[in-house]
């Protein structure tokens, strides 16, 4: 059984616990341990978004839901992540900035795929980008050590360029409802 509120509650006393993401980690594992438990309270996916279901200063808790073959440009945090996943999968791509580039300029540093019942921390450091590699729907509670629409220095890299731009957090969100247009099917 997974119940919303208890979750929100467990995720703030691990957070008062420890300010970093490792007691976090042990309730998102917990959670996605039971994958249909937790399609059971959030509710079987429909469509692609990013839900918030929890937003403070320290604390944003959210039901990412990922379109067929959606894939968001590389991007940082400036926070801790924990990203577990109750269906589907997702394919994360870490990138690093080049040594003495140009505009922030990218390069692939490293890869790593998540499946139903990972709970992957990340680092505050951390740039990615990421795949739902699948041709149905993937959903992921993920939870960062901060506000996450704050948008306070943080970065997006153009997909093409690999340069550094602004994140916009609007446009960050806005680019799950468009991938519901170019991916749904009638
Ligand atoms: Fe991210």
């Amino acid at each position: 059984m997974f119940d919303l509120d208890q979750f929100i509650a467990d995720c703030r006393a691990a957070l008062a616990a420890d300010k970093s993401h490792k007691l976090v980690r042990d309730v998102v594992a917990r959670a996605v341990s039971d994958p249909t438990a937790v399609l059971k309270g959030l509710g079987e996916p429909t469509r692609s978004v990013f839900q918030p279901l929890h937003r403070s200063h320290d604390l944003t808790i959210a039901n990412v839901i990922w379109a067929p073959k959606m894939t968001v440009v590389p991007h940082n945090h400036h926070m801790w992540a924990v990203i577990g996943i109750y269906t589907g999968r997702e394919d994360n791509i870490f990138w690093r900035r080049v040594p003495g580039g140009r505009e922030g300029k990218l390069e692939a540093a490293g890869a790593k795929a998540l499946s139903v019942r990972d709970a992957e921390p990340l680092g505050r450091n951390i740039i990615h980008s990421v795949t739902n590699p699948i041709d149905r729907l993937t959903g992921a509670i993920h939870v960062y050590g901060g506000d996450f629409f704050d948008p306070a220095h943080r970065s997006e890299w153009d997909a093409e360029t690999l340069l550094e731009q602004p994140w916009d957090p609007q446009r960050a969100v806005a680019r799950f409802e468009d991938a519901n247009a170019t991916t749904t099917k009638s």
